[in-house]
Protein backbone atom coordinates (compact mmCIF):
# COMPACT_ATOMS: atom_id res chain seq x y z
CA UNK A 1 0.00 0.00 0.00
CA UNK A 2 1.31 3.12 -0.93
CA UNK A 3 -0.76 5.74 0.00
CA UNK A 4 1.82 8.04 1.54
CA UNK A 5 2.36 11.96 1.10
CA UNK A 6 4.95 13.24 -0.85
CA UNK A 7 6.11 16.95 -1.69
CA UNK A 8 8.06 17.68 -4.44
CA UNK A 9 10.04 21.41 -4.51
CA UNK A 10 11.75 22.07 -7.17
CA UNK A 11 11.46 25.33 -9.88
CA UNK A 12 12.16 22.97 -12.70
CA UNK A 13 9.03 22.10 -14.16
CA UNK A 14 10.86 18.80 -16.09
CA UNK A 15 12.42 17.55 -12.78
CA UNK A 16 8.87 18.10 -11.01
CA UNK A 17 7.12 16.35 -13.92
CA UNK A 18 9.16 13.40 -14.03
CA UNK A 19 9.44 12.42 -10.13
CA UNK A 20 5.80 12.98 -10.43
CA UNK A 21 4.54 11.13 -13.32
CA UNK A 22 6.92 7.91 -11.53
CA UNK A 23 5.63 8.26 -8.26
CA UNK A 24 2.16 8.82 -8.98
CA UNK A 25 2.72 5.14 -11.15
CA UNK A 26 3.33 4.03 -7.57
CA UNK A 27 0.31 4.84 -6.34
CA UNK A 28 2.13 7.97 -3.82
CA UNK A 29 -0.14 11.13 -3.44
CA UNK A 30 2.26 13.58 -4.87
CA UNK A 31 1.87 17.69 -3.84
CA UNK A 32 4.04 20.16 -6.25
CA UNK A 33 5.90 23.13 -5.35
CA UNK A 34 8.18 25.57 -6.84
CA UNK A 35 9.43 27.90 -4.62
CA UNK A 36 10.19 27.94 -0.63
CA UNK A 37 6.95 30.30 0.24
CA UNK A 38 4.74 27.68 -2.02
CA UNK A 39 6.64 24.57 -0.13
CA UNK A 40 6.26 25.94 3.52
CA UNK A 41 2.31 26.96 2.76
CA UNK A 42 1.77 23.12 2.80
CA UNK A 43 -0.19 21.57 5.71
CA UNK A 44 2.36 19.27 7.32
CA UNK A 45 0.78 17.40 9.48
CA UNK A 46 0.18 14.40 6.98
CA UNK A 47 2.85 15.01 4.80
CA UNK A 48 5.51 11.51 4.97
CA UNK A 49 8.23 12.89 2.71
CA UNK A 50 9.52 16.07 0.68
CA UNK A 51 11.82 15.50 -2.55
CA UNK A 52 13.65 19.23 -2.07
CA UNK A 53 16.17 20.89 -4.39
CA UNK A 54 18.91 23.09 -2.18
CA UNK A 55 18.46 26.09 -4.54
CA UNK A 56 15.54 27.40 -4.65
CA UNK A 57 13.96 30.71 -6.60
CA UNK A 58 13.30 32.85 -3.09
CA UNK A 59 15.88 30.84 -0.37
CA UNK A 60 17.99 28.31 0.62
CA UNK A 61 16.68 25.10 0.59
CA UNK A 62 18.23 24.22 3.79
CA UNK A 63 16.27 26.98 5.31
CA UNK A 64 13.39 24.91 4.11
CA UNK A 65 14.42 22.07 5.62
CA UNK A 66 15.22 23.22 8.94
CA UNK A 67 11.55 24.71 9.01
CA UNK A 68 9.64 21.51 8.04
CA UNK A 69 11.79 19.51 10.42
CA UNK A 70 9.76 22.00 13.03
CA UNK A 71 7.16 21.45 12.02
CA UNK A 72 6.80 18.22 11.24
CA UNK A 73 10.01 16.63 12.76
CA UNK A 74 8.57 13.26 11.28
CA UNK A 75 8.37 14.19 7.94
CA UNK A 76 11.54 12.94 6.08
CA UNK A 77 13.41 15.01 3.80
CA UNK A 78 15.29 13.91 0.98
CA UNK A 79 17.79 16.94 -0.28
CA UNK A 80 18.48 17.34 -4.32
CA UNK A 81 21.36 19.14 -5.44
CA UNK A 82 22.82 20.24 -9.07
CA UNK A 83 26.31 20.60 -7.52
CA UNK A 84 27.09 18.70 -4.58
CA UNK A 85 29.63 19.65 -2.23
CA UNK A 86 30.54 18.01 0.66
CA UNK A 87 29.53 20.64 2.91
CA UNK A 88 26.17 21.08 1.47
CA UNK A 89 25.75 17.36 2.43
CA UNK A 90 27.03 17.19 5.44
CA UNK A 91 24.87 20.31 6.37
CA UNK A 92 22.00 19.06 5.11
CA UNK A 93 22.05 15.78 7.33
CA UNK A 94 23.29 17.74 10.19
CA UNK A 95 19.83 19.43 9.93
CA UNK A 96 17.81 16.46 9.65
CA UNK A 97 17.75 15.68 6.38
CA UNK A 98 16.88 11.66 5.06
CA UNK A 99 19.25 11.75 2.69
CA UNK A 100 20.30 13.49 -0.78
CA UNK A 101 20.47 12.67 -4.12
CA UNK A 102 23.06 14.63 -6.96
CA UNK A 103 21.07 15.97 -10.06
CA UNK A 104 20.66 14.62 -13.06
CA UNK A 105 19.69 11.59 -10.94
CA UNK A 106 18.04 8.27 -12.07
CA UNK A 107 14.85 7.58 -11.74
CA UNK A 108 15.09 3.86 -10.55
CA UNK A 109 17.69 4.91 -7.78
CA UNK A 110 15.63 7.98 -6.20
CA UNK A 111 12.60 5.82 -6.13
CA UNK A 112 14.98 3.22 -4.44
CA UNK A 113 15.45 5.70 -1.91
CA UNK A 114 12.25 6.79 -1.56
CA UNK A 115 10.62 3.46 -0.80
CA UNK A 116 13.52 2.93 1.78
CA UNK A 117 12.85 6.24 3.30
CA UNK A 118 9.00 5.67 3.67
CA UNK A 119 9.45 2.13 5.06
CA UNK A 120 11.09 3.91 8.14
CA UNK A 121 8.64 6.99 7.57
CA UNK A 122 5.80 3.97 8.17
CA UNK A 123 7.57 2.19 11.00
CA UNK A 124 7.81 5.82 13.24
CA UNK A 125 4.55 6.15 12.64
CA UNK A 126 3.79 2.38 13.85
CA UNK A 127 5.81 2.80 16.74
CA UNK A 128 4.58 6.44 17.55
CA UNK A 129 0.46 4.88 17.29
CA UNK A 130 1.70 1.72 19.70
CA UNK A 131 2.82 4.48 22.34
CA UNK A 132 0.19 6.94 22.50
CA UNK A 133 -2.07 3.55 22.59
CA UNK A 134 -3.06 3.08 19.21
CA UNK A 135 -5.96 4.64 17.94
CA UNK A 136 -6.07 7.10 20.69
CA UNK A 137 -6.87 10.19 18.30
CA UNK A 138 -9.15 8.89 16.61
CA UNK A 139 -12.02 8.70 19.20
CA UNK A 140 -15.80 10.04 18.75
CA UNK A 141 -14.67 13.21 20.65
CA UNK A 142 -11.82 14.31 18.84
CA UNK A 143 -14.85 15.04 15.76
CA UNK A 144 -15.51 18.70 17.10
CA UNK A 145 -19.10 19.78 16.20
CA UNK A 146 -22.09 20.51 18.77
CA UNK A 147 -24.56 20.95 16.04
CA UNK A 148 -28.20 18.98 15.75
CA UNK A 149 -26.56 17.85 11.93
CA UNK A 150 -23.09 16.80 13.96
CA UNK A 151 -24.84 15.42 16.92
CA UNK A 152 -26.84 13.16 15.11
CA UNK A 153 -23.69 11.67 12.85
CA UNK A 154 -22.13 11.42 15.79
CA UNK A 155 -24.84 8.78 17.74
CA UNK A 156 -24.86 6.97 14.52
CA UNK A 157 -21.25 6.77 14.52
CA UNK A 158 -21.64 5.34 18.02
CA UNK A 159 -24.02 2.97 17.47
CA UNK A 160 -22.51 1.33 13.90
CA UNK A 161 -19.27 0.73 15.95
CA UNK A 162 -20.94 -0.96 18.53
CA UNK A 163 -22.46 -3.05 16.04
CA UNK A 164 -20.36 -6.08 14.97
CA UNK A 165 -20.17 -5.98 11.67
CA UNK A 166 -22.40 -3.94 9.62
CA UNK A 167 -21.97 -1.74 6.25
CA UNK A 168 -21.61 1.67 6.49
CA UNK A 169 -22.03 4.48 3.69
CA UNK A 170 -20.33 7.95 4.44
CA UNK A 171 -21.60 10.76 2.35
CA UNK A 172 -20.65 14.15 2.42
CA UNK A 173 -18.85 17.07 0.31
CA UNK A 174 -14.98 16.98 0.12
CA UNK A 175 -13.43 18.16 3.88
CA UNK A 176 -16.69 17.29 5.59
CA UNK A 177 -14.86 14.48 7.77
CA UNK A 178 -15.51 11.43 5.54
CA UNK A 179 -12.00 9.96 6.54
CA UNK A 180 -12.24 11.30 10.36
CA UNK A 181 -15.52 8.94 10.56
CA UNK A 182 -14.32 5.63 9.44
CA UNK A 183 -11.37 5.88 11.61
CA UNK A 184 -13.56 6.85 14.78
CA UNK A 185 -16.01 3.95 13.99
CA UNK A 186 -12.87 1.33 13.03
CA UNK A 187 -11.07 2.55 16.57
CA UNK A 188 -14.30 2.67 18.93
CA UNK A 189 -14.99 -0.73 17.61
CA UNK A 190 -14.53 -4.39 18.64
CA UNK A 191 -12.19 -4.53 15.39
CA UNK A 192 -10.39 -2.05 16.85
CA UNK A 193 -7.09 -4.21 17.58
CA UNK A 194 -6.72 -5.24 13.37
CA UNK A 195 -6.02 -3.35 10.52
CA UNK A 196 -7.81 -0.44 9.74
CA UNK A 197 -6.87 -0.46 5.87
CA UNK A 198 -8.09 1.97 3.59
CA UNK A 199 -8.10 2.81 -0.23
CA UNK A 200 -8.90 5.16 -2.28
CA UNK A 201 -10.66 3.55 -5.43
CA UNK A 202 -10.13 6.41 -7.85
CA UNK A 203 -6.58 6.21 -7.52
CA UNK A 204 -5.69 2.82 -9.77
CA UNK A 205 -6.94 1.82 -12.45
CA UNK A 206 -9.64 -1.16 -12.70
CA UNK A 207 -6.82 -4.23 -12.72
CA UNK A 208 -4.93 -2.88 -9.97
CA UNK A 209 -7.58 -2.01 -8.09
CA UNK A 210 -8.84 -5.65 -8.21
CA UNK A 211 -5.62 -7.47 -7.41
CA UNK A 212 -5.21 -4.87 -5.21
CA UNK A 213 -8.17 -5.22 -2.88
CA UNK A 214 -8.96 -8.98 -3.58
CA UNK A 215 -5.10 -9.98 -4.35
CA UNK A 216 -4.13 -12.62 -7.61
CA UNK A 217 -2.96 -16.06 -7.70
CA UNK A 218 0.22 -16.72 -9.35
CA UNK A 219 0.51 -16.33 -12.93
CA UNK A 220 -2.72 -14.40 -13.07
CA UNK A 221 -1.45 -11.96 -15.15
CA UNK A 222 2.02 -11.52 -16.96
CA UNK A 223 3.30 -9.97 -13.64
CA UNK A 224 1.83 -11.96 -11.41
CA UNK A 225 4.90 -14.10 -10.31
CA UNK A 226 4.06 -14.99 -6.84
CA UNK A 227 0.12 -15.36 -5.27
CA UNK A 228 -0.80 -12.04 -3.34
CA UNK A 229 -3.10 -11.47 -0.94
CA UNK A 230 -5.37 -8.35 -1.30
CA UNK A 231 -6.48 -5.77 0.96
CA UNK A 232 -10.10 -7.81 2.20
CA UNK A 233 -7.10 -10.58 3.58
CA UNK A 234 -5.22 -7.85 4.76
CA UNK A 235 -8.14 -6.47 6.65
CA UNK A 236 -9.17 -9.56 8.12
CA UNK A 237 -10.89 -9.01 11.69
CA UNK A 238 -10.85 -5.33 11.09
CA UNK A 239 -12.24 -2.33 8.52
CA UNK A 240 -11.97 -1.88 4.84
CA UNK A 241 -12.60 1.85 4.50
CA UNK A 242 -13.36 2.67 0.62
CA UNK A 243 -13.08 5.83 -0.59
CA UNK A 244 -14.22 7.35 -3.52
CA UNK A 245 -16.84 4.60 -3.83
CA UNK A 246 -18.50 6.30 -6.49
CA UNK A 247 -15.09 6.04 -9.06
CA UNK A 248 -15.37 1.62 -8.94
CA UNK A 249 -16.14 0.19 -12.36
CA UNK A 250 -19.66 -1.59 -13.10
CA UNK A 251 -17.48 -5.15 -12.72
CA UNK A 252 -15.91 -4.51 -9.28
CA UNK A 253 -19.00 -3.10 -8.13
CA UNK A 254 -20.34 -6.21 -8.78
CA UNK A 255 -17.35 -8.33 -7.33
CA UNK A 256 -17.86 -6.32 -3.83
CA UNK A 257 -21.72 -6.69 -3.59
CA UNK A 258 -20.98 -10.51 -3.59
CA UNK A 259 -18.60 -9.77 -0.92
CA UNK A 260 -20.93 -7.95 0.76
CA UNK A 261 -23.66 -10.44 0.60
CA UNK A 262 -21.71 -13.90 0.76
CA UNK A 263 -18.26 -12.55 2.81
CA UNK A 264 -16.47 -13.98 0.35
CA UNK A 265 -14.43 -13.75 -2.53
CA UNK A 266 -12.03 -15.32 -5.56
CA UNK A 267 -8.86 -13.98 -5.88
CA UNK A 268 -7.98 -12.38 -9.09
CA UNK A 269 -7.11 -15.57 -11.23
CA UNK A 270 -8.17 -17.52 -8.51
CA UNK A 271 -11.06 -21.01 -8.61
CA UNK A 272 -11.50 -20.89 -4.92
CA UNK A 273 -13.54 -18.52 -2.26
CA UNK A 274 -11.10 -16.61 0.04
CA UNK A 275 -13.37 -16.15 3.03
CA UNK A 276 -12.65 -12.82 5.84
CA UNK A 277 -14.28 -11.30 8.24
CA UNK A 278 -14.23 -7.51 7.28
CA UNK A 279 -16.47 -4.46 7.99
CA UNK A 280 -16.81 -2.34 4.80
CA UNK A 281 -17.05 1.29 5.44
CA UNK A 282 -17.21 3.37 1.97
CA UNK A 283 -17.18 6.61 1.61
CA UNK A 284 -18.32 9.26 -1.41
CA UNK A 285 -18.92 12.69 -2.13
CA UNK A 286 -20.96 12.28 -4.99
CA UNK A 287 -24.66 11.84 -5.09
CA UNK A 288 -24.48 7.71 -5.42
CA UNK A 289 -28.62 8.23 -6.50
CA UNK A 290 -28.05 9.73 -9.56
CA UNK A 291 -25.35 7.87 -10.32
CA UNK A 292 -27.14 4.49 -10.07
CA UNK A 293 -29.90 6.86 -12.78
CA UNK A 294 -27.19 7.40 -14.95
CA UNK A 295 -26.12 3.73 -15.04
CA UNK A 296 -22.66 4.23 -13.86
CA UNK A 297 -23.67 2.64 -10.01
CA UNK A 298 -25.34 -0.56 -9.48
CA UNK A 299 -28.57 -0.60 -7.85
CA UNK A 300 -28.70 -3.43 -5.69
CA UNK A 301 -25.16 -2.09 -4.46
CA UNK A 302 -26.26 1.31 -3.84
CA UNK A 303 -29.48 -0.31 -1.52
CA UNK A 304 -26.56 -2.77 0.05
CA UNK A 305 -24.75 0.36 0.58
CA UNK A 306 -27.76 2.30 2.15
CA UNK A 307 -28.66 0.01 5.31
CA UNK A 308 -25.86 2.74 7.47
CA UNK A 309 -25.79 5.71 5.74
CA UNK A 310 -24.10 8.28 7.48
CA UNK A 311 -24.75 11.61 6.33
CA UNK A 312 -22.02 14.23 7.28
CA UNK A 313 -23.35 17.65 7.03
CA UNK A 314 -21.24 20.68 4.80
CA UNK A 315 -20.08 23.07 7.30
CA UNK A 316 -22.26 26.43 5.82
CA UNK A 317 -25.21 24.75 6.92
CA UNK A 318 -23.74 24.16 10.38
CA UNK A 319 -21.97 27.62 10.89
CA UNK A 320 -22.20 26.56 14.87
CA UNK A 321 -19.39 24.64 14.67
CA UNK A 322 -17.36 27.39 12.92
CA UNK A 323 -16.24 29.00 16.12
CA UNK A 324 -15.55 25.41 17.89
CA UNK A 325 -13.32 24.67 15.11
CA UNK A 326 -11.75 27.38 14.26
CA UNK A 327 -10.98 26.86 18.59
CA UNK A 328 -9.94 23.56 18.35
CA UNK A 329 -7.58 23.86 15.44
CA UNK A 330 -5.81 26.77 17.34
CA UNK A 331 -5.12 24.73 20.31
CA UNK A 332 -3.80 21.88 17.88
CA UNK A 333 -1.42 24.44 15.75
CA UNK A 334 -0.34 25.98 18.95
CA UNK A 335 1.00 22.57 20.27
CA UNK A 336 2.75 21.85 16.79
CA UNK A 337 3.89 25.47 16.05
CA UNK A 338 4.50 25.92 20.07
CA UNK A 339 2.95 29.13 19.43
CA UNK A 340 0.32 31.01 21.86
CA UNK A 341 -2.52 31.89 20.20
CA UNK A 342 -5.61 32.67 21.90
CA UNK A 343 -8.37 33.27 20.04
CA UNK A 344 -9.50 35.63 17.28
CA UNK A 345 -10.48 38.95 16.65
CA UNK A 346 -14.24 40.26 16.21
CA UNK A 347 -13.08 41.51 12.53
CA UNK A 348 -11.63 37.76 11.77
CA UNK A 349 -14.46 35.54 13.81
CA UNK A 350 -16.90 38.06 11.67
CA UNK A 351 -15.27 36.86 8.56
CA UNK A 352 -14.91 33.01 9.49
CA UNK A 353 -19.03 32.62 10.28
CA UNK A 354 -19.94 34.83 6.71
CA UNK A 355 -17.89 32.46 4.54
CA UNK A 356 -19.51 29.63 2.70
CA UNK A 357 -16.29 27.09 3.01
CA UNK A 358 -16.49 24.72 -0.10
CA UNK A 359 -13.89 23.10 1.47
CA UNK A 360 -15.60 22.47 4.35
CA UNK A 361 -13.67 21.46 7.70
CA UNK A 362 -10.31 21.10 5.50
CA UNK A 363 -10.49 24.29 4.54
CA UNK A 364 -11.22 25.73 7.45
CA UNK A 365 -8.31 23.34 8.89
CA UNK A 366 -5.83 24.87 6.34
CA UNK A 367 -7.28 28.76 7.38
CA UNK A 368 -6.67 28.60 10.64
CA UNK A 369 -2.81 26.96 9.83
CA UNK A 370 -1.65 29.45 7.17
CA UNK A 371 -2.77 32.43 9.47
CA UNK A 372 -1.35 30.74 12.53
CA UNK A 373 1.97 30.56 10.66
CA UNK A 374 1.29 33.94 9.68
CA UNK A 375 0.38 35.63 13.00
CA UNK A 376 2.64 37.92 15.28
CA UNK A 377 0.74 38.72 18.22
CA UNK A 378 -1.96 36.48 20.17
CA UNK A 379 -5.04 36.69 18.31
CA UNK A 380 -5.54 36.27 14.70
CA UNK A 381 -6.36 39.12 12.62
CA UNK A 382 -8.80 38.92 10.13
CA UNK A 383 -5.74 40.22 7.82
CA UNK A 384 -4.30 36.57 8.37
CA UNK A 385 -7.09 34.61 7.16
CA UNK A 386 -5.64 35.45 3.40
CA UNK A 387 -6.80 32.51 1.88
CA UNK A 388 -10.66 33.91 2.30
CA UNK A 389 -10.48 37.58 2.01
CA UNK A 390 -11.30 37.21 -2.05
CA UNK A 391 -15.06 35.48 -0.93
CA UNK A 392 -15.81 37.67 1.65
CA UNK A 393 -14.87 41.34 0.68
CA UNK A 394 -18.04 43.84 0.48
CA UNK A 395 -19.56 43.49 -2.86
CA UNK A 396 -17.30 44.86 -5.84
CA UNK A 397 -19.11 44.62 -8.80
CA UNK A 398 -21.06 47.12 -9.72
CA UNK A 399 -24.63 46.27 -11.66
CA UNK A 400 -24.05 48.45 -15.12
CA UNK A 401 -27.40 50.75 -15.98
CA UNK A 402 -28.08 48.49 -19.03
CA UNK A 403 -28.11 45.44 -16.68
CA UNK A 404 -26.23 42.31 -17.60
CA UNK A 405 -26.50 38.39 -18.48
CA UNK A 406 -25.85 36.72 -15.27
CA UNK A 407 -25.20 33.44 -17.15
CA UNK A 408 -22.71 34.99 -18.93
CA UNK A 409 -21.12 36.58 -16.28
CA UNK A 410 -20.94 33.33 -14.61
CA UNK A 411 -19.45 31.63 -17.53
CA UNK A 412 -16.99 34.32 -17.97
CA UNK A 413 -15.87 34.22 -14.20
CA UNK A 414 -15.76 30.55 -13.99
CA UNK A 415 -13.52 30.29 -17.65
CA UNK A 416 -11.27 33.27 -16.12
CA UNK A 417 -10.58 30.94 -12.68
CA UNK A 418 -10.11 28.18 -14.67
CA UNK A 419 -6.94 30.00 -16.61
CA UNK A 420 -6.11 31.22 -13.96
CA UNK A 421 -6.05 27.81 -12.03
CA UNK A 422 -4.17 26.69 -14.99
CA UNK A 423 -7.28 24.35 -15.61
CA UNK A 424 -7.17 22.75 -11.87
CA UNK A 425 -10.86 22.64 -10.76
CA UNK A 426 -10.16 22.49 -7.21
CA UNK A 427 -8.08 25.92 -7.45
CA UNK A 428 -10.25 27.36 -9.31
CA UNK A 429 -13.33 26.51 -7.02
CA UNK A 430 -11.82 27.88 -4.43
CA UNK A 431 -11.35 30.77 -6.34
CA UNK A 432 -15.24 30.93 -7.04
CA UNK A 433 -16.14 29.81 -3.71
CA UNK A 434 -17.73 27.38 -4.77
CA UNK A 435 -16.73 23.24 -4.55
CA UNK A 436 -15.10 20.96 -7.12
CA UNK A 437 -18.73 19.58 -8.52
CA UNK A 438 -19.92 22.95 -9.07
CA UNK A 439 -17.16 23.57 -10.87
CA UNK A 440 -17.35 20.31 -13.00
CA UNK A 441 -21.25 20.89 -13.08
CA UNK A 442 -20.51 24.36 -14.50
CA UNK A 443 -18.35 23.02 -17.19
CA UNK A 444 -20.59 20.81 -18.66
CA UNK A 445 -23.21 23.63 -18.23
CA UNK A 446 -21.59 25.87 -20.69
CA UNK A 447 -19.70 23.58 -22.57
CA UNK A 448 -15.99 25.09 -21.96
CA UNK A 449 -12.92 22.66 -23.08
CA UNK A 450 -12.43 20.22 -20.40
CA UNK A 451 -9.11 20.45 -18.98
N1 LIG B 1 -15.79 17.43 12.80
C1 LIG B 1 -14.47 17.54 12.71
N2 LIG B 1 -13.73 17.80 13.80
C2 LIG B 1 -12.40 17.92 13.72
N3 LIG B 1 -11.71 17.82 12.58
C3 LIG B 1 -12.39 17.58 11.45
C4 LIG B 1 -13.81 17.41 11.46
N4 LIG B 1 -14.20 17.17 10.21
C5 LIG B 1 -13.11 17.17 9.44
N5 LIG B 1 -12.00 17.42 10.18
C6 LIG B 1 -10.64 17.56 9.69
O1 LIG B 1 -10.72 18.13 8.40
C7 LIG B 1 -9.83 17.50 7.49
C8 LIG B 1 -10.60 16.90 6.35
O2 LIG B 1 -11.39 15.82 6.81
P1 LIG B 1 -11.50 14.44 6.04
O3 LIG B 1 -10.22 14.11 5.37
O4 LIG B 1 -12.03 13.43 6.99
O5 LIG B 1 -12.59 14.85 4.94
P2 LIG B 1 -13.26 13.97 3.81
O6 LIG B 1 -14.72 14.09 3.99
O7 LIG B 1 -12.68 12.59 3.83
O8 LIG B 1 -12.85 14.75 2.50
P3 LIG B 1 -12.61 14.21 0.99
O9 LIG B 1 -13.97 13.91 0.40
O10 LIG B 1 -11.95 15.35 0.29
O11 LIG B 1 -11.74 13.00 1.09
C9 LIG B 1 -9.06 16.51 8.30
O12 LIG B 1 -7.88 17.12 8.75
C10 LIG B 1 -9.97 16.20 9.47
O13 LIG B 1 -9.23 15.79 10.58
MG1 LIG C 1 -11.47 11.64 2.38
Amino acid sequence: MNHAHVLIVDDESLVRWSLKERLGEQGYDVTEAETAADALGQPFADLDLVLLDFKLPDGDGLDVLRQIKERSPETLVIMMTGYSTVESAVEAMKRGAYHYINKPFNLDEVMLLVEKALETSQLRREVRALRSGQGKDFGLASIIGESEAMRTAKALMARVAASPASTVLLTGETGTGKDLAAKAIHFNSGRAGRQFVNITCSALPEQLLESELFGHERGAFTDARQQKRGLFETADGGTLFLDEIGEMTLPLQSKLLRFLEDKAFKRVGGLSDVRVDVRVIAATNRDLEAEVTAGRFREDLFYRLQVMPIPLPPLRARHGDVPLLAAFFIDRFNAEFRKKVRGLSPAAIQMLEHYAWPGNVRELRNAIERAMLLADGDRLEASDLTTLTRTVSPVQFKLPPEGVNIEDVERQLLAQALERSKGNQTHAAQLLGINRDQVRYRIEKFGLPKP
